[in-house]
């Protein structure tokens, strides 16, 4: 059976009309209209239903999402979102947090209102786990000490946590002896986790992300590259490195010189690595039949598994140079 994510689209602009032409401009120019809506196909997938329960939780899941990126941006000054200008950019500081708080309250209005205390309750604590995630990440900035393990617990919590519930909570829905929610919990917890070293390759090598690149770096956020550079390099370059981190005008060659010594010491096949073994130790929690039943809409590790390929393809193809012949311009130099 083919799940539908439209149906959770369209449940968003529904939740989201109140025939009020401000929030409606908020909601056409949010995060919420161009994104891929994971979250919702993985809770959908593993549901095995797109009845109007299903889609409420689903919708919910993305609201949180949604909103947490709207003030993800204003915490990380970014320009851009799937290509386009952020909220924050477009409509400034008040308006996004706000317009983030209502999607917050949005995805909990929507999951109140089920019988089963068990979504409210499970969400509240992925939340929770969202918000530790992302008060770590901002303790750990420019922290150059910050380790393999260190990293793990930001991204489990900061992103593991949602990919974690959408799966538990369509386990739950399920109601099937097969899958076990705990067990679909942790396949959620190590795809998300797979999910967000992939995102923080692409922020050093991909050569298009539709947001502003090298964000983390500039932005002092450790990242995967950048601690397996640290584990490897020499204690000259590590001095290189953390001058950068001191220096507060953007040092644009720096940068270069920092993805050169990413280059040297093969960082792009070692993060690749380890996104892929996230993604084997993900599948350890499912026995394939059970992937393969549920993912008969969609399997995001699955999903994941093609982008590390295809990241590795592009890798290969440009061996990085790109990076440097093109230099980065910011985004809001552009726009
Ligand atoms: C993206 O990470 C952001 C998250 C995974 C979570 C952000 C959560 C918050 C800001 C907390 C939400 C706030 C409230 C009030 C509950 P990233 O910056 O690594 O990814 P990006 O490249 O997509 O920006
Ligand atoms: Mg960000």
């Amino acid at each position: 059976m083919s799940l539908s994510a439209g149906k959770v689209s369209r449940r968003l602009q529904k939740v989201l009309d109140l025939g009020e032409g401000e929030l409606s401009r908020l909601f056409s120019c949010s995060a919420l209209t161009a994104g891929k809506k994971l979250r919702a196909k993985l809770f959908l997938s593993f549901c095995g239903e797109d009845d109007s329960r299903a889609v409420d939780i689903a919708s919910s899941i993305e609201l949180l999402h949604a909103a947490s990126l709207i003030h993800d941006d204003v915490l990380d000054g970014a320009s851009c979102r799937r290509g386009r200008a952020s909220l924050y950019r477009t409509r400034g500081i008040p308006e996004s947090v706000l317009y983030g708080d209502y999607l917050f309250s949005e995805a909990f209005r929507l999951v109140s209102s089920l019988p089963d205390p068990y979504y409210f309750r499970e969400m509240t604590k992925a939340l929770s786990g969202v918000l530790r995630g992302e008060v770590l990440e901002q303790t750990k900035r420019a922290d150059l000490s910050l380790t393999r393990e260190g990293y793990l617990k930001v991204i489990g919590l900061k992103t593991g946590s949602l990919f974690s519930l959408a799966a538990r909570l369509g386990a739950h829905a399920r109601k099937s002896e097969d899958l076990n929610e705990e067990n679909a919990s942790l396949f959620g917890m190590y795809s998300g986790m797979a999910y967000q070293v992939m995102d923080d390759y692409m922020d050093y090598f991909a050569q298009k992300t539709g947001k502003d690149r090298f964000s983390d770096i500039r932005e002092g956020v450790i990242t995967l590259p950048l601690i397996i550079l640290c584990e490897s390099c020499s204690s000259r370059d590590m001095e290189q490195i953390a001058s950068f981190f001191k220096c507060d005008t953007a040092c644009e060659d720096q940068i270069m010189d920092i993805l050169d010594l990413m280059r040297d010491h093969k960082v792009p096949s070692r993060v690749l690595g380890g996104a892929r073994r996230l993604i084997a130790k993900a599948r350890t929690f499912i026995d394939e039949d059970m992937r393969t039943r549920a993912a008969s809409g969609f399997d995001v590790s699955g999903w994941i598994l093609e982008r590390i390929n295809d990241a590795e393809k592009e890798y290969s193809h440009t061996g990085g140079r790109l990076r440097r012949d093109k230099c980065p311009e910011k985004a809001q130099e552009i726009l």
